[in-house]
């Protein structure tokens, strides 16, 4: 058993100094920082082909942390967009791309092999590109071929990065009319919500006043799942995932509604045989029960099914604008996953099985 005091010591250097050398957690509340910087960086623009006018769809190649900027901006499409935003986590683009496929390519080391490859491909047939990374090799590429590009501060792990990856990319798909959204008040709204979440959710604020610690503690021990109710919220379960995978080195299951309910509801039946030690994190909108009465009532059924022994802890989205939405889900999960690392005794930024496999791969060419 823990003791419901333990994370109040995350506080001390001493602490931070064993536990998380690397300071996620400094980087964690950096965040709305870093989401302010990068909603003003500018785009470089080189004397490259002119960008096409007749863009029809866009395709944002990336990988792990710098995918999930592609995720964000796909979910916004789905409600804002003038035209089709999918994200492709590959070597190869779809077979589909025409002169019309914008490729955004997202890689915040600027070195990452598939997306290199991707953005290799769009060369080769001529596509429109346009770049935000941090430097490495698709800086050079852009610079070389005189694709516009957004330059973003480097150095810190990129899944800690996300504000960076975003922010650039939304104001140019913006600023080319890709969505028929202006989201200037609302990038406004959510770099002000961020800021009131840092306050709440930080090291020094004590268990007892702290959802996030104490979400920390009633997970461990336990494998996350983390259920989006629908749309945007599946986005955010994702990265919970991805997050107690990287920064608490655990397993984590997402999925979103409804899609979940047409199969993976069903393991809840034999669920306990596999592993006593399941918990449930249901991600929510604040207006479901209105504007989506069903997919609310979807919830509640899901509840009962997953049954009494599975706790179920429900965040509810904050703001009023969707971005704001998306990125308070999104942010809640950094404090709770390095909280959680902290617990396991784990260094949160380490990610050697991930370097391991960059080193290997480098050695085939
Ligand atoms: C590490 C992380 C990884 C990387 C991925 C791709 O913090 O989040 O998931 O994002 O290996 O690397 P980049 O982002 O440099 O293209």
């Amino acid at each position: 058993m823990l003791d419901d005091t333990i994370l109040d010591a995350a506080v001390s250097t001493e602490f931070r100094a064993k536990y998380d050398p690397q300071d996620m957690m400094g980087l964690v509340l950096k965040f709305p920082t870093q989401c302010r910087e990068a909603a003003a960086i500018t785009w470089q623009y080189g004397l490259g082909k002119p960008e096409s006018q007749s863009i029809t769809q866009v395709i944002v190649a990336g990988l792990g942390g710098s995918a999930i900027g592609g995720d964000i901006l796909r979910a916004l499409s789905d409600m804002y967009g003038t035209v089709p935003i999918t994200v492709n986590r590959d070597y190869f683009l779809p077979k589909w791309v025409n002169s019309g496929s914008l490729i955004l390519a997202a890689s915040y080391s600027g070195n990452t092999e598939e997306t290199l490859s991707a953005v290799s491909e769009a060369t080769s047939a001529s596509l429109d590109v346009a770049s935000v990374t941090s430097g490495g090799k698709l800086l050079e590429i852009a610079q070389l071929e005189g694709y516009p590009y957004a330059l973003v501060p480097g150095g810190q792990p990129p899944r800690s990065a996300t504000g960076y990856m975003f922010f650039p990319a939304l104001n140019y798909l913006m600023r080319h009319n890709h969505f028929r959204r202006d989201f200037t008040e609302d990038i406004e709204e959510t770099l002000s919500l961020l800021e009131v979440i840092a306050k709440r959710l930080g090291p020094g604020v004590l268990t007892n006043q702290n959802p996030a610690k104490q979400l920390a503690l009633k997970l461990y021990g336990k494998l996350p799942v983390i259920y989006g109710s629908q749309g945007y919220r599946g986005v955010a379960a994702y990265r919970w995932k991805c997050q107690f995978n990287e920064n608490t080195k655990i397993a984590a299951i997402s999925n979103v509604l409804p899609e979940q309910n047409h199969n993976e509801i069903l393991a809840w039946t034999q669920a306990h045989k596999q592993t006593a030690n399941w918990a449930l994190i249901l991600l929510r909108d604040p207006d479901e029960k209105q504007d989506s009465p069903r997919i609310a009532r979807r919830v509640e059924v899901t509840r009962e099914i997953v049954g009494t022994d599975t706790p179920v802890y429900e965040i509810t989205a904050e703001g009023s604008s969707t971005l704001a939405r998306i990125f308070s889900l999104i942010y809640m999960a950094d404090f709770v996953t390095v909280y959680l690392a902290y617990l396991y005794g784990v260094c949160p930024t380490d990610i050697g099985s991930i370097d391991r496999l960059k080193v290997e791969l480098s050695k085939l060419n």
